[in-house]
């Protein structure tokens, strides 16, 4: 399977089914991508167009919670049939995998300033590529509340298997879980679905496959690294 078997596919349009949304292919997308893939792109700017990227990723998640009907009027004194939230601002939670997912949080609070965020320390240990926890604290649970997990990178999907299995002991329904990444792979996302059917993916990208040491191909290298470093 190619990543470019994807290419002009529209959100959750893929061979994995209804629970994977990937964003749409545009121009825009395809320089972003180009940017942060590439080796001799600055830290500076991997940081810029992640950002860029993040904002997608977040506004395109926003796009899964469900809206009601609403009646406002126009400056012109007209009737308009709008909409607004079903869910509050102040029930979605932002929980970021440490230490690549806090780069989602700066972005994420740009669009949603009353979100909450949640935080969880997972290392994959470079040898085993086993998931590691460290820490993890999450606001006082409320059966209201949407998670967005953030974390740039999927690869094997031990770390997000990990942090989904500590929300779930905290309370947090899987159907109201969405895993927002930058980079994703077929490997982790068929784990994934396997292991939490009702569990939303939201992903910018699905490339090849692993290499022998677990990272994405053709993948960007260690997102972490790049971005903090
Ligand atoms: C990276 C990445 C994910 C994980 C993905 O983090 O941010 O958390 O690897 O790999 P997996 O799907 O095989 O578990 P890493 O553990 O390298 O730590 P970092 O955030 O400090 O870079
Ligand atoms: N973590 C990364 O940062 N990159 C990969 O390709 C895999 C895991």
């Amino acid at each position: 399977m190619s990543a470019a078997e994807y290419t002009g596919l529209s959100s959750n349009d893929t061979k994995f089914g209804d629970t994977v949304y990937l964003l749409r292919l545009t121009n825009q997308l395809r320089l972003l991508y180009t940017y942060i893939r590439d080796v001799n792109t600055s830290n500076k700017n991997f940081i810029f167009y992640n950002n860029r990227l993040i904002r997608l990723l977040i506004e395109e998640t926003l796009n899964l919670l469900p809206l009601k009907s609403q009646q406002i009027i126009t400056p012109l004194n007209e009737l308009y049939q709008g909409f607004e939230p079903l869910v509050k601002n102040t029930n979605i939670v932002g929980v970021s995998i440490i230490r690549a997912g806090e780069s989602m949080e700066f972005e994420m609070r740009n669009v949603l300033p009353d979100c909450k965020i949640g935080k969880i320390l997972i290392q994959r240990n470079e040898e085993t590529f086993q998931p590691q926890l460290f820490y993890s604290k999450f606001p006082e649970y409320n059966e209201q509340d949407y998670i967005f997990l953030l974390d740039p990178m999927l690869a094997t999907g031990g770390s997000v298997l990990m942090a989904i299995d500590c929300l779930i002991k905290n309370g947090y329904k899987e159907d109201k879980i969405i895993f927002v990444n930058i980079i994703s792979c077929p490997e982790g996302i068929e784990i994934v679905k396997a292991k939490h059917p009702s569990l939303k993916i939201v992903t910018g990208m699905i490339d090849e496959c692993l290499n022998e040491k677990k990272y994405i191909v053709p993948g960007l290298g260690d997102f972490g690294d790049r971005y903090f470093t």
